[in-house]
């Protein structure tokens, strides 16, 4: 019996329209537009404004428009998995939620943590399912509000972050397309280094917690640096090894979004031209699981058939890996209508 393999066949994003500048920052924090731009890349990101909206608005969009774009009914979907770690409350998840505002009633879904590589670990445990032969079509969503849990005080940190929600549609592949390879990694002693103090089982939230600003993101920037631009280099580097990929056989780099400088010292590795590396950080800075979707998305239309594409990223835990994917399907003249510009 041939293998089933998981193909990407829809992408759809969704990006809050007020926009954070580098400028903007100056005047809240002890920083500057050329500080930020030389070392991180980022020029400017969105944020999700208004009272009582969370993950769950944005990913919507996403969906709703992926569903749309794909002609996909809702009462298709079996299976949505949510990556975030900005989840929407505590329980239930963030993808029940989804589902429930997306009229998606016939799906069982649940919400996957694994930081800033959680949109890889979702596709992968998405493709499983499909490759079993009991799915067909499964969403996989990667969203964070990280305006939600970055100090404004603290411009190691808030420089970086941004909101945002992709959404991609996974079925069965045809041609010998879709998912190839995977390599996934996690380093928990790397949690000291990144991570959120209080509001989990460790430290519940209380008054103390609050004042001592342990809801926020607390990052020691230099060393999760460190480890992030070695451990995404090797192993996007290993898995063009591993499935002899030379660099002109690589169509496409769709690298997590984290540092400019990182990006370009994970390209340099695999001996790729900046032209083939998906890069908007610019826009939108580090929005977590956002990053990967918003570029698939971005570049969609040029995406064709057959193309060979690594995703790669790292995150907190420490979390990382990278796919080896054949894109499925011809994204040329999709027509954009979200507010990604
Ligand atoms: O996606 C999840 C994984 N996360 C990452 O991959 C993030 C990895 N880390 C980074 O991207 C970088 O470490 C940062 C962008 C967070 C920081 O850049 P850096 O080049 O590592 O800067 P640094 O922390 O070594 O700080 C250098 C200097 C320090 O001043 P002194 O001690 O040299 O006087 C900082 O206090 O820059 C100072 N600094 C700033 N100056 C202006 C730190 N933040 C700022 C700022 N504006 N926003």
């Amino acid at each position: 019996m041939t293998k089933i393999r998981a193909a990407v066949t829809g992408v759809y994003a969704y990006a809050p329209e007020t926009i954070l500048t580098n400028r903007q920052l100056e005047s809240m924090v002890d920083t500057s537009d050329e500080w930020i731009t030389s070392r991180t890349g980022i020029k400017e990101r969105r944020i999700l404004s208004g009272d009582g909206l969370g993950t769950s608005d944005m990913a919507v969009e996403a969906v709703i428009g992926l569903l749309k774009k794909t002609g996909t009914s809702p009462d298709d979907i079996e299976l949505v998995i949510c990556a975030t770690v900005t989840p929407d409350m505590q329980f239930p998840a963030t993808a029940n939620i989804i589902c429930d505002k997306a009229g998606i009633k016939k799906a069982f879904s649940f919400d996957l943590n694994a930081a800033c590589s959680g949109f890889i670990y979702a596709i992968i445990t998405a493709s499983k399912f499909i490759e079993s032969g009991g799915y067909k079509k499964v969403l996989v969503v990667g969203a964070d509000k990280m305006s939600s849990i970055v100090d404004y005080t603290d411009r190691q940190t808030c420089i970086i972050f941004g909101d945002a929600a992709g959404a991609i549609l996974m079925e069965p592949a045809q041609n010998g397309y879709g998912i190839i390879d995977s390599i996934l990694k996690t380093d928990g002693s790397g949690r000291v280094h990144l991570h959120q103090k209080a509001g989990g089982s460790i430290k519940p939230a209380s008054h103390q917690t609050v004042d001592a600003k342990e809801h926020f993101i607390y990052q020691e920037g230099q060393a999760v640096f460190k480890f992030a631009v070695i451990g995404m280099a090797d192993v996007s580097a290993e898995i063009m090894e591993r499935n002899n990929l030379k660099a002109e056989d690589v169509a496409w780099l769709v690298p997590h979004q984290a540092n400019l400088r990182i990006i370009d010292a994970t390209a340099r590795r695999m001996g790729l031209d900046a032209c083939k590396v998906m890069v908007n950080i610019q826009r939108y800075g580090n929005t977590t699981n956002g990053t990967i979707p918003m570029c698939l998305y971005e570049w969609e239309n040029k995406l064709k058939p057959g193309d060979n594409i690594i995703l790669s990223a790292f995150g907190g835990g420490f979390t990382w890996g990278a796919i080896y994917l054949k894109w499925a399907y011809n994204g040329e003249g999709k027509v954009k209508i979200s507010n990604c510009k």
